[in-house]
């Protein structure tokens, strides 16, 4: 082996993975925004969308747009509502409205979805063959409009293979997000979407 062959060899043996989620978009105000900062960074990210939200005003070209970038788009129901707080029948409708909200705008099909308050009902998954994707870091972003805060929780904690939860409604979270994405990369984190750290 030459020298930069080994380097390399060593280079991609260390390469961690993590993965950022944002819920409850997409939001006119603000996810463009973070969609800008995540494309200036070459960074995909994964998005759990509200139904209602997708439908809202413009923000059809928003998810468009999230789709062209690369980003995995996912399911977080239509009424943002608590899956196990509704009948089978409206938990479905709920999921499956979201689904075909999604589909129609980007053409893809919807494979994973995140259940609001991470209530979750395991028959749904094989009776609409939908993944649930939960986290392992919680920020609590929407509790706080302070950066430094959102910020440190999140590097602190961040190890290999981590699923960090975020929300893009809030300019606050989406500052903290990119933030977070510059500290991470410069320690070697490299950005996938959940399904690639899912199936690895
Ligand atoms: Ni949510």
């Amino acid at each position: 082996l030459a020298a930069g062959e080994s380097e390399q060899i060593v280079w991609q043996r260390d390469e961690k993975k993590v993965a950022i989620t944002f819920d409850d978009g997409p939001d006119a105000k603000t996810t463009e925004l973070l969609l800008d900062g995540l494309k200036a960074r070459k960074v995909r990210a994964t998005f759990f969308v509200v139904g209602e939200n997708v439908e809202k005003g413009e923000n059809a070209q928003i998810l468009r747009e999230m789709s062209a970038d690369g980003h995995l788009i996912g399911n977080h129901t239509y009424h943002h509502v608590e899956i196990t707080r509704v009948s089978d029948e409206k938990a479905k409708e709920e999921i499956l409205l979201t689904n075909e909200a999604i589909t129609e705008i980007t053409g893809n099909e919807v494979s994973y979805m995140r259940p609001p308050f991470g209530a979750w009902q395991k028959k749904l998954e094989w009776e609409l063959d939908v993944m649930p994707v939960m986290w392992t870091i919680d920020p609590l972003d929407w509790t706080t409009n302070n950066e430094d805060e959102i910020v440190n929780k999140v590097v602190t904690q961040a190890k290999e293979n981590d699923i960090i939860l975020l929300h893009d409604c809030y300019e606050s979270s989406v500052n903290a997000a990119l933030r977070i994405i510059d500290i991470l990369q410069k320690e070697g984190y490299e950005f996938v979407t959940v399904d690639e750290l899912i199936m690895n």
